[in-house]
């Protein structure tokens, strides 16, 4: 095959791939998926946690923590793009609040902030937001406070 139909098929091929995945994913999973800025584990974090989803895949979470506001996180999966995007929108929203108000995340207001998941990918969701919690617990445990409000 000359190069130039090896570019043509692989230009077609890359825009059957966008045109499919327009069609499933809303603008903002696309996006946090493709421009995951919180990728990555923190050196020498405050807190970590990590977990195995239904589906098998792994999330882990890394925060520095200050005064008790998520100063820095990160997450780290070998998941789907779903979990790509649903962990780096987690972080956004998490990021500079104080840990009370950041414990409040649910799997419906990730859902929510993602403009939406396809149903088969909410458990997706739901483990960026497990293993958030989970870190949280850890957080708790290792200081030694006081967790009672931030249920
Ligand atoms: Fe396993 Fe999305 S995390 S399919």
């Amino acid at each position: 095959m000359k190069d130039e139909n090896f570019t043509r098929l692989v230009k077609e091929l890359q825009r059957k791939i966008d045109y499919e995945e327009e069609k499933t994913y809303s603008k903002t999973v696309i996006n946090e998926y493709r421009n995951p800025n919180h990728f990555g584990i923190l050196e020498n974090p405050d807190a970590t946690a990590k977990i195995k989803g239904s589906c098998g895949d792994t999330m882990k979470f890394s925060l520095k923590i200050n005064n008790g506001i998520i100063k820095k996180v990160n997450f780290w999966t070998d998941g789907c793009g779903a979990t790509i995007a649903a962990g780096n929108k987690l972080c956004k929203i998490i990021l500079g609040k104080k840990i009370r108000e950041a414990h409040k995340i649910n799997n419906e207001k990730l859902i929510d902030a993602l403009d939406g998941l396809p149903k088969e990918h909410n458990h997706c969701a739901l483990l960026a937001v497990e293993t958030f919690h989970k870190t949280i617990k850890n957080y708790i445990k290792l200081k030694k406070i006081n967790g009672e409000n931030l249920q």
